[in-house]
């Protein structure tokens, strides 16, 4: 009659090939995952996306024309929280009884900052030429602008112009937020 059960050298000789294997991974896995810890805030993005404060309603001209507005944030990471921090500028713009459109005002083509002609003529990017219309639509078809200015959800609350402020991919026809 055969015996089936492995013999006790064959028997520690498995166990000690397996304890080999299994040290191997996690002498592999552990650093791996240290370091993806220690690098994580470097990954996160910094959170710009709470609505910020950038101006009074009762600064805007009610002919509609358009204001120049420094975007201030609180930038937070794992290790920091710095607060009044430029994160970007936008253009206000009264549209009716407490009602205000906010565009972005880096050009959709290539990044530079686009500028108001006075007037309501309005607006220019002056690097390639870009021209648009003061609901941030492109103005000339010439303009080698992908898309309109980006327009930004806002709110007009006790007075004051709230955005969420967000940038947008350059040189893309759609809206991506980055
Ligand atoms: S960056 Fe504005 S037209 Fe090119």
């Amino acid at each position: 009659m055969s015996d089936s059960t492995p013999a006790p050298d064959r028997r520690n000789f498995v166990t000690k090939a397996a304890a080999v294997v299994v040290g191997g991974l996690i002498s592999v896995v552990a650093p791996v995952a240290g370091l993806f810890t220690v690098l994580d805030p470097l990954r996160r993005k910094t959170d710009t996306r709470g609505l910020v404060k950038v101006a009074s309603f009762a600064a805007l001209p009610e002919n509609g024309e358009p204001r120049k507005f420094p975007v201030l944030d609180t930038l937070i990471d794992a290790w920091n929280k710095t607060e009044n921090v430029p994160v970007g500028s936008v253009y206000v713009q009264r549209t009716g009884d407490g009602q205000v459109r906010v565009l972005n005002s880096v050009c959709p083509h290539l990044g530079c900052s686009v500028g108001f002609a006075a007037g309501n003529r309005g607006f220019f990017c002056p690097c390639h030429r870009s021209s648009f219309a003061l609901d941030g639509a492109i103005a000339d078809p010439k303009s080698p602008s992908p898309r309109g200015m980006d327009e930004l959800e806002a709110v007009v609350k006790d007075g004051e112009v709230w955005v969420k402020f967000q940038n947008f991919r350059k040189g893309s026809p759609d809206k991506i937020p980055v």
